[in-house]
């Protein structure tokens, strides 16, 4: 898996960021088992609370698609109007790691990105550790 593509990506889809609320834009590039990549951005709400996280809207758009397993997900997010390079390390949401350990395994790797050359990658296990999935229920 190249990093480097992926955090492209999700840098491609935050300039599709719907933030006029909070201005904090984000981006989020979802690969696919079967290789295809799936982008999201925040999309926010003049209510707030129905706002939708970059991760989310991805995983909504592949799973509505019929994908149901999947192996890595970039996220990059800052203020609107920084760039790579200026904008720090925007983590996944406890919401958003709740929804992925919906369809993910512990080993679905989660990169965080400031940059094409600066990020960090972690596995799912570690970022939602004992978590609640469907395995719960049996
Ligand atoms: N946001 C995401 O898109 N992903 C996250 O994991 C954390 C937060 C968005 C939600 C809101 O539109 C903005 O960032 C500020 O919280």
């Amino acid at each position: 898996m190249d990093e480097t593509s992926l955090i492209k990506q999700a840098f491609s889809a935050r300039k599709n960021s719907y933030a006029p609320y909070s201005g904090f834009t984000v981006g989020a590039a979802l690969l696919c088992s079967d290789g295809t990549i799936y982008l999201g951005a925040n999309i926010e709400n003049a209510a707030y609370s129905p706002s939708l996280c970059a991760e989310r809207a991805a995983f909504a758009k592949a799973v509505g698609d019929g994908q149901r397993e999947f192996s890595a997900i970039a996220v990059v997010g800052g203020k609107a109007g920084l760039g790579a390079g200026q904008i720090g390390l925007a983590y996944p949401c406890g919401v958003c790691r709740q929804w992925m350990a919906e369809f993910c395994q512990g080993d679905f790797k989660i990169i965080v990105a400031a940059a094409e050359d600066d990020f960090k990658v972690y596995l799912l296990k570690e970022l939602l550790p004992h978590g609640f999935s469907p395995q719960s229920l049996f």
